[in-house]
């Protein structure tokens, strides 16, 4: 480990409560206690959480080390809640088996196979704003709530475009069961002892009611699939034809489910959840607003955007990637230690657990001038230029970067760009806005938003 010729640093301890150490303020408030860590204690602090020792990298070059110059030493950490839900799905799966099943899944995400769902995810988006329209027709001064609507939108569309069916339908029970199977799974990553699933406490047979209900939606989208033999062109057909190389076989029955099941949990609340915020800020920053609907007007001048539009929409883009930095989906990550390790002079044993913050980093003040303020061109090429890599990573980095880094980013640009250049949105006066940090980032109170019809008046 070169300890006797490299420089060892200490490492701030911030102890704590004797028994609990730090864990009741990190569960009650996680975002303010690392930025308060950070702002006390600097970029590597170490803490206490129950009977963990855990470190909070919180610079972009320690981000740098965990995600792309040693992951091979990480383990994923905090999945195990997800158990049931996403089994040994792409998201929590590891080594040589994760590999496999990541390189059968990435030709889904190619730049030709994201050009052919350009238009279900405009279709999509056109039937929001339709409905919308009719609830302003009915004389509808009843505000939206928008953190709603988007999840139904997304929910919607990485069904369609991934799978071939809607399953967002207002009578369809796939929302609830995935909310409420997320939020328990939160719930019981802030607990130092939890009953086994399998315990028929009523928590978890209502949890496990939740995991039946998608259970058999998955199944029944997996069998018709198979039973057909139809290639769709999507992710469901490429992993139900896909064939390992060593034996010939396709996936199990229960594999491929935890893989659509991995891509419905992935692939809906991280993105309604950003477009969310971007509404909220484009309502609270009128400049701003105003260049992003000068450029809709110039570029697409009321037309649906086509996938050929998308390098013209600069400043949307920069726009959603704005409000990824103040409002991050997947505000944190975990990882655990194999062996031990040094990570810029920082000793770390085996064993421990550490965590990063999109949320702090994407706020860190030796990165980001005035880090509050919210300002899209931060990410024009000039500014971004001296910026380390990792100030900023809402989707991750290194081999375990989010699978559906373009395609998020090509639907929030779309759907920002077909509500912007339609309706304006104001937050319902004096309602409170806060952050919180669920298992992903939401604004806690809901966001009820009045909807205006820009263009008809
Ligand atoms: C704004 C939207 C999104 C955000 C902020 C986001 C964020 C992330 C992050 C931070 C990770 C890394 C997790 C880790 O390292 O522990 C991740 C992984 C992943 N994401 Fe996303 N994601 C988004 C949208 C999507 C979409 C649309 C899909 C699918 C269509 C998707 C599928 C996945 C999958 C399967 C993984 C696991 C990849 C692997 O480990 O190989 N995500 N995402």
């Amino acid at each position: 480990m070169g300890v006797a010729t490299r420089e060892i640093r200490e490492t701030p301890y911030l102890r704590g409560d004797p028994v609990f150490g730090s864990a009741r303020a990190f569960r009650d408030d996680p975002l303010g206690f690392i930025e308060s860590a950070r702002r006390e204690h600097g970029d590597f602090v170490r803490i206490r959480l129950g009977p963990y020792r855990v470190y909070l990298l919180l610079g972009p070059e320690h981000v740098e080390y965990l995600l792309q110059k040693n992951p091979g030493n990480y383990l994923k950490d905090g999945y195990e809640h997800n158990e049931p839900l996403t089994g040994r799905g792409l998201l929590t799966s590891e080594g040589d088996f994760w590999r496999r099943q990541r390189r059968l899944a990435q030709p889904a995400f190619h730049k030709e196979r994201l050009r052919g769902m350009v238009g279900t995810m405009t279709d999509a988006t056109e039937e929001m704003l339709e409905r919308w329209r009719g609830h302003l027709g009915r004389g509808g001064e009843r505000p939206l709530e928008i953190d709603a609507e988007m999840s139904r939108l997304t929910l919607s569309i990485v069904s369609r475009t991934l799978m071939g069916a809607d399953v967002s339908g207002e009578a369809s029970e796939v929302g609830r069961s995935l909310e409420h199977t997320l939020g328990y799974a939160f719930r019981r990553t802030g607990r130092f002892f939890n009953l086994p699933f399998g315990f028929p406490a009523p928590k978890n047979l209502r949890y496990m009611r939740a995991i039946r209900t998608l259970d058999t939606l998955v199944y029944s989208l997996i069998d018709e699939r198979r039973g057909s033999g139809e290639d769709g062109g999507d992710l469901l057909s490429m992993l139900v034809r896909a064939r390992y190389s060593e034996t010939g076989e396709g996936m199990s029955r229960k594999q491929l489910r935890d893989e659509v099941m991995t891509f419905l949990v992935a692939g809906y609340e991280t993105t309604a959840r950003a477009l969310a915020w971007a509404f909220y800020l484009l309502d609270q920053n009128p400049e701003e607003g105003r260049s992003l609907r000068e450029e809709l007007a110039r570029v697409l001048g009321g037309r649906t955007p086509t996938y050929e539009d998308l390098p013209r929409l600069v400043y949307t883009r920069m726009f959603v990637q704005e409000s990824m930095r103040l409002y991050p989906p997947v505000w944190g990550l975990a990882r655990r230690a194999k062996g031990e390790d040094e990570i810029r002079g920082h000793r770390i044993p085996g064993g421990s657990r550490l965590i990063i913050s999109s949320y702090v980093t994407h706020r860190h003040p030796a990165f980001w001038e005035n880090p509050e303020k919210f300002d899209p061109e931060r990410f024009t090429p000039e500014r971004s230029g001296g910026r380390p890599r990792y100030a900023y990573f809402p989707f991750g980095g290194g081999p375990r970067q989010c699978i559906g880094v373009n395609f998020a980013t090509m639907e929030a640009t779309l759907i920002t760009a077909m509500v912007a250049q339609r309706f304006g949105l104001s937050l319902v006066p004096g309602h409170p806005v806060e952050p919180q940090a669920n298992i992903t980032l939401k604004p806690r109170h809901g966001l009820p938003m009045v909807a205006r019809d820009v263009v008809a008046g």
